[in-house]
């Protein structure tokens, strides 16, 4: 923390703030952030610890006084309205939701449930609270949503600004979208103090293997194929999980209710050039690979349905309105995110279970 961050930070008011999806990715960097931050703030974290959930990753922050895991689902209303209530939240940083594409194309239908019916559940209450307190002007309401909303770009087409409109292709991407919708309708009907952030590509510590990038390194470091959807020309515009949660922080503390911002790394990268850049590094930091060079392994396999082609995040909004700007590039957060992969198999290891080999067997089969 500089020291800027540090007067900020005792000077601000504490909030007391509900973490939905804790537990998995980009939530427990969150959480990690928050409470380095943001020692004395009360955190509540609330998961229902699917198969992406690993409460593992909170040890340390469980371990202080300030925070509370609760193993629950956003689309309990009763333990929802429980939680609000006895804690006296304030902030919710809504980030639980069903995050894999290739997933929701398997079955869309928990993606549905969760990511709409648990966002109406969650912000629905979370407005039943905010006027049973009358209405606190420092309430607030995040919601973590996606660049995927707005569809696929061209190669030459200008990236998304927080006025593109929607567009969304895949069954994730439009239940995103739904939750986007209800989000923006509760400040526009009722004033609720809701602030959405649509974000691009993350990579980082504590991934789930099943996406990209984890799914790349673990497999060179395992001497199995590396599958490419397609032709491989496909463009994602890579932010590493820190800088998102910076973004994310900045937003929450001095966004504008009502507003949306776009968070992106300005980093497009083609996915078979990503690939490349992982099994470079791999090459060059892993003592031991059963195939060497790693590229080797790259195997091109059939084209994911619908997939998007291109996306990129014009963020100059968030930029100009709240100084913010991500401190890596992808070629250093690339280098720490397989530094990370590297000193950290234990994390990993237990998540290539009997479950998770059925869904890659599913997904993977023209492998
Ligand atoms: P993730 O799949 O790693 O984690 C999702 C978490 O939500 C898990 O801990 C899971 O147990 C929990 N969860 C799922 N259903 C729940 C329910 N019904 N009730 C309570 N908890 C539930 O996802 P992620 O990659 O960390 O993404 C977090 C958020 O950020 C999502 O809303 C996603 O749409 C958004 N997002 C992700 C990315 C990315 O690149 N991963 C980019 C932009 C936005
Ligand atoms: O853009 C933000 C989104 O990024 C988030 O909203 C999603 O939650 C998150 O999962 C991510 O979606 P993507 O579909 O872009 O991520 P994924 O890691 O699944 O794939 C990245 C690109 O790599 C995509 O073009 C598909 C391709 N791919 C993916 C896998 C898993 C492959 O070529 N092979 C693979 O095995």
């Amino acid at each position: 923390m500089t020291l800027v961050e540090h007067e900020q930070a005792l000077s601000r008011k504490p909030r007391t703030i509900l973490i939905t999806g804790g537990a998995g990715f980009i939530g427990a960097n969150f959480v990690h952030h928050w409470c380095q931050h943001y020692p004395g703030d009360r955190v509540v974290v609330l998961d229902a610890l699917t198969y992406a959930g690993n409460r593992k990753t909170l040890a340390e922050q469980e371990a202080q006084a300030n925070l509370r895991f609760v193993h629950g689902d956003i689309c309990d209303r009763a333990l929802v309205d429980a939680l609000l209530q006895e804690e006296a939240i304030d902030t919710v940083a809504h980030f639980a939701a069903e995050s894999h594409v290739d997933r929701s194309i398997l079955g869309p239908d928990a993606f549905v449930r969760t990511n709409i019916n648990g966002t109406f559940t969650l912000v629905e209450a979370f407005r039943q609270h905010w006027k049973a307190h009358n209405q606190p002007a420092h309430f607030r309401f995040h919601h973590v949503s996606t660049d995927e909303v707005y569809g696929s770009l061209g190669p030459n087409d200008p990236a998304f600004t927080e006025t593109t409109p929607y567009a969304p292709n895949s069954p994730y991407s439009a239940s995103k979208a739904g939750s986007d919708h209800l989000v923006r309708a509760y400040y526009h009907t009722y004033g609720l103090p809701t602030l959405i952030t649509n974000c691009s590509n993350n990579y980082g510590p504590y991934h789930f293997p099943e996406k990209l990038v984890p799914l790349m390194c673990i497999n060179i470091l395992m001497g199995k194929p590396l599958p490419v959807y397609g032709d491989g020309q496909n463009v994602r515009d890579w932010l590493y999980v820190g800088d998102h949660c910076s973004a994310l922080d900045v937003v929450i503390n001095r966004g504008t209710p009502g507003e949306t911002y776009n968070i992106g790394g300005n980093n497009e990268v083609k996915n078979i050039d990503l690939v490349h850049m992982l099994c470079q590094l791999l090459d060059e930091l892993a003592p031991e690979l059963p195939v060497r060079p790693s590229s080797k392994l790259i195997t091109f396999v059939t084209d994911r349905a619908g997939h998007d082609r291109r996306y990129a995040i014009d963020a100059t909004k968030l930029k100009t309105e709240l100084g913010w700007a991500p401190a890596q590039t992808v070629e250093t957060g690339l280098r720490q995110t397989v530094e990370w992969y590297l000193a950290n198999r234990d994390w990993w290891q237990p998540l290539l279970s009997a479950e998770y080999q059925a869904y890659y067997e599913q997904v993977y089969t023209s492998v």
